[in-house]
């Protein structure tokens, strides 16, 4: 196999998100691909431009929410990261819920909703990471197996260099290979 030096930026592959936050009262989503998990205790990360109408919100509430689309979303997807809160009205372009648990927007058309509240903030460069803990979680009942989202059910969207992908395939079973670990 060669291996050829290419430019060190980040390509990917990210999962595409809704971060979701109340801003004056109203619904806001932004897309983003920066989410993830930081350790095993039930906490999660987005990292927003500060710029961003959705930072306000989750500044003002101390809540957001993580939502996972599926595929078939697609293009309304796009347009969360397209348009921007501070010049448009995105609060009819999905269904909003909301949990006793916190101030933020979740999404009846995503599969699966965190709501989480803020423990953390940490500014990075032009970007703040706000870690929050799950507070409340949902899955759309269809996609469950066994009391959990099923990957494929859910259809989310790994996004990288300038396209969005789906998923087709369950390639393997988690921690099922302990043999080759001697
Ligand atoms: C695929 C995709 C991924 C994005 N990832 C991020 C991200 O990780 N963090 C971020 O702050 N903005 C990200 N953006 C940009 C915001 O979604 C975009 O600027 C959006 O208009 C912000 O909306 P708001 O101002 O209503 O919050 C992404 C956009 C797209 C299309």
């Amino acid at each position: 196999m060669t291996k050829t030096k290419i430019a060190n930026i980040p390509y990917g592959p990210y999962v595409t998100v809704l971060a979701g936050a109340s801003v004056k009262g109203k619904p806001n989503y932004a897309t983003i691909g920066a989410y993830g998990v930081v350790s095993q205790k039930p906490v999660l990360y987005i990292s927003l431009k500060n710029t961003h109408y959705t930072t306000a919100g989750v500044i003002e509430n101390g809540y957001f929410s993580v939502n996972i689309p599926s595929s078939d979303d697609i293009e309304k997807t796009d347009y969360c990261g397209t348009a921007t809160g501070n010049k448009t009205d995105k609060s009819n372009i999905f269904e909003s819920f909301y949990d006793d648990a916190g101030n933020a927007p979740m999404i009846k058309e995503c599969p699966v909703n965190y709501l989480c509240k803020v423990i953390q903030t940490i500014p990075i460069f032009d970007f703040t990471m706000f870690l929050g803990e799950i507070v409340a979680a949902y899955a759309n009942e269809d996609c469950l197996e066994n009391g959990k989202p099923n990957a494929l059910k859910v259809n989310p969207t790994i996004m990288m260099g300038s396209g969005y992908f789906d998923i087709k395939d369950r390639v393997g079973s988690i921690f099922q290979t302990c043999s080759m670990n001697r």
